[in-house]
Protein backbone atom coordinates (compact mmCIF):
# COMPACT_ATOMS: atom_id res chain seq x y z
CA UNK A 1 0.00 0.00 0.00
CA UNK A 2 2.92 2.22 0.84
CA UNK A 3 6.56 1.92 -0.54
CA UNK A 4 9.35 4.62 -0.43
CA UNK A 5 12.44 4.18 -2.51
CA UNK A 6 15.99 5.70 -1.32
CA UNK A 7 14.66 9.01 0.31
CA UNK A 8 16.57 11.43 0.92
CA UNK A 9 16.16 14.78 2.43
CA UNK A 10 18.24 17.64 3.45
CA UNK A 11 18.52 21.11 5.26
CA UNK A 12 21.67 22.63 4.10
CA UNK A 13 24.19 20.27 4.91
CA UNK A 14 22.42 18.08 7.48
CA UNK A 15 21.52 15.19 6.04
CA UNK A 16 18.61 13.96 7.56
CA UNK A 17 16.49 11.51 6.20
CA UNK A 18 19.38 8.98 4.47
CA UNK A 19 18.51 6.51 1.71
CA UNK A 20 15.46 5.14 3.26
CA UNK A 21 13.45 2.49 1.72
CA UNK A 22 10.12 0.57 3.15
CA UNK A 23 7.08 -0.91 2.51
CA UNK A 24 4.08 -1.08 4.01
CA UNK A 25 1.43 -3.47 3.83
CA UNK A 26 -1.88 -2.79 3.83
CA UNK A 27 -3.54 -3.40 7.47
CA UNK A 28 0.03 -3.18 8.84
CA UNK A 29 0.27 -0.95 11.55
CA UNK A 30 4.42 0.44 11.75
CA UNK A 31 5.83 2.80 14.40
CA UNK A 32 9.12 4.66 13.78
CA UNK A 33 11.21 5.06 16.82
CA UNK A 34 14.59 6.91 17.43
CA UNK A 35 15.67 9.73 19.72
CA UNK A 36 14.74 13.03 19.37
CA UNK A 37 16.03 14.83 16.26
CA UNK A 38 16.60 11.39 14.56
CA UNK A 39 14.39 12.44 11.67
CA UNK A 40 10.81 10.80 12.40
CA UNK A 41 8.88 13.98 11.63
CA UNK A 42 10.50 14.87 8.74
CA UNK A 43 10.18 11.22 7.42
CA UNK A 44 6.52 11.11 7.78
CA UNK A 45 6.14 14.16 6.26
CA UNK A 46 7.76 12.49 3.17
CA UNK A 47 5.52 9.96 3.28
CA UNK A 48 2.49 11.66 3.64
CA UNK A 49 3.96 14.13 0.85
CA UNK A 50 3.49 16.94 2.63
CA UNK A 51 7.38 17.90 2.30
CA UNK A 52 9.08 16.96 -1.09
CA UNK A 53 12.46 14.60 -0.41
CA UNK A 54 15.60 15.77 -2.25
CA UNK A 55 15.35 12.33 -4.32
CA UNK A 56 13.87 9.36 -4.34
CA UNK A 57 9.92 8.27 -4.07
CA UNK A 58 6.73 7.30 -2.53
CA UNK A 59 4.31 5.25 -3.38
CA UNK A 60 0.38 4.89 -2.54
CA UNK A 61 -1.78 2.52 -3.54
CA UNK A 62 1.13 2.36 -6.49
CA UNK A 63 0.78 6.50 -7.34
CA UNK A 64 3.86 7.82 -7.60
CA UNK A 65 3.18 11.09 -5.22
CA UNK A 66 5.71 13.19 -6.32
CA UNK A 67 4.72 13.08 -9.81
CA UNK A 68 1.35 14.15 -9.28
CA UNK A 69 0.93 17.92 -9.95
CA UNK A 70 0.74 20.17 -6.92
CA UNK A 71 -2.78 20.44 -7.24
CA UNK A 72 -3.36 16.35 -8.15
CA UNK A 73 -1.07 15.94 -5.05
CA UNK A 74 -3.24 18.32 -2.51
CA UNK A 75 -6.46 16.26 -3.89
CA UNK A 76 -4.79 13.28 -3.23
CA UNK A 77 -3.87 13.75 0.21
CA UNK A 78 -7.00 15.10 1.17
CA UNK A 79 -8.84 12.22 -0.20
CA UNK A 80 -6.35 9.21 1.07
CA UNK A 81 -3.76 10.57 3.94
CA UNK A 82 -4.65 11.14 7.29
CA UNK A 83 -2.27 12.95 9.96
CA UNK A 84 -2.46 13.28 13.80
CA UNK A 85 -0.19 15.91 14.01
CA UNK A 86 2.51 16.41 16.89
CA UNK A 87 1.40 19.92 17.51
CA UNK A 88 -2.13 20.04 16.83
CA UNK A 89 -2.50 22.75 13.96
CA UNK A 90 -6.37 23.25 14.89
CA UNK A 91 -8.04 26.75 13.94
CA UNK A 92 -8.46 28.43 16.60
CA UNK A 93 -11.56 30.21 16.15
CA UNK A 94 -13.28 27.13 14.75
CA UNK A 95 -15.09 24.74 16.83
CA UNK A 96 -14.24 21.21 17.37
CA UNK A 97 -17.03 19.96 14.68
CA UNK A 98 -16.08 22.84 11.98
CA UNK A 99 -12.02 21.68 12.72
CA UNK A 100 -12.78 17.78 11.97
CA UNK A 101 -15.22 19.31 8.73
CA UNK A 102 -13.13 21.61 7.19
CA UNK A 103 -11.03 18.28 5.15
CA UNK A 104 -14.32 17.10 4.22
CA UNK A 105 -15.40 20.60 2.90
CA UNK A 106 -12.13 20.98 1.21
CA UNK A 107 -12.87 17.65 -0.51
CA UNK A 108 -16.01 19.51 -2.17
CA UNK A 109 -19.13 18.00 0.22
CA UNK A 110 -21.50 19.94 1.46
CA UNK A 111 -21.53 21.73 4.58
CA UNK A 112 -24.63 20.06 5.97
CA UNK A 113 -23.07 16.75 4.77
CA UNK A 114 -19.54 17.50 6.15
CA UNK A 115 -21.06 18.43 9.73
CA UNK A 116 -22.35 15.19 9.99
CA UNK A 117 -19.72 12.86 9.25
CA UNK A 118 -17.34 14.88 10.98
CA UNK A 119 -19.77 14.37 13.93
CA UNK A 120 -20.01 10.99 13.60
CA UNK A 121 -16.24 10.83 13.64
CA UNK A 122 -15.89 13.27 17.06
CA UNK A 123 -18.61 10.16 18.40
CA UNK A 124 -16.24 7.52 17.62
CA UNK A 125 -13.31 8.82 19.39
CA UNK A 126 -16.09 9.88 22.79
CA UNK A 127 -15.95 13.57 22.17
CA UNK A 128 -19.65 14.15 21.55
CA UNK A 129 -19.76 16.47 24.30
CA UNK A 130 -17.18 18.68 23.03
CA UNK A 131 -17.88 19.63 19.79
CA UNK A 132 -19.09 23.02 20.03
CA UNK A 133 -15.75 23.37 22.24
CA UNK A 134 -13.47 25.94 20.40
CA UNK A 135 -9.22 24.35 20.42
CA UNK A 136 -8.44 26.80 23.70
CA UNK A 137 -11.23 24.44 25.63
CA UNK A 138 -9.81 21.06 24.59
CA UNK A 139 -7.32 19.01 26.56
CA UNK A 140 -4.46 18.68 24.70
CA UNK A 141 -4.61 14.87 23.65
N1 LIG B 1 12.66 23.00 8.41
C1 LIG B 1 13.83 22.61 8.92
N2 LIG B 1 14.97 23.30 8.67
C2 LIG B 1 16.16 22.92 9.16
N3 LIG B 1 16.33 21.83 9.93
C3 LIG B 1 15.25 21.09 10.23
C4 LIG B 1 13.94 21.45 9.74
N4 LIG B 1 13.05 20.52 10.20
C5 LIG B 1 13.77 19.66 10.92
N5 LIG B 1 15.08 20.00 10.94
C6 LIG B 1 16.15 19.23 11.62
O1 LIG B 1 16.08 17.89 11.16
C7 LIG B 1 16.31 16.98 12.21
C8 LIG B 1 15.16 16.02 12.33
O2 LIG B 1 13.98 16.71 12.78
P1 LIG B 1 12.62 15.94 13.01
O3 LIG B 1 11.61 16.95 13.37
O4 LIG B 1 12.33 15.07 11.83
O5 LIG B 1 12.99 15.00 14.25
P2 LIG B 1 12.09 13.98 15.10
O6 LIG B 1 12.78 12.65 15.02
O7 LIG B 1 10.69 14.07 14.66
O8 LIG B 1 12.26 14.57 16.58
P3 LIG B 1 11.20 14.62 17.80
O9 LIG B 1 11.25 13.26 18.43
O10 LIG B 1 11.78 15.67 18.69
O11 LIG B 1 9.86 14.98 17.26
C9 LIG B 1 16.55 17.83 13.46
O12 LIG B 1 17.95 17.94 13.62
C10 LIG B 1 15.94 19.17 13.11
O13 LIG B 1 16.62 20.20 13.78
MG1 LIG C 1 8.87 14.70 15.59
Amino acid sequence: MLSADKLIKKYSSLTVVNDVSLNVAKGEIVSIIGPSGAGKSTLLHLLGALDKPDSGSVRINDIDVFQLASKKQARFRNKHIGFVFQFHHLLPEFSALENVAVPLWISGKGRKEALAEASEMLNTVGLELRKDNKPSELSGG
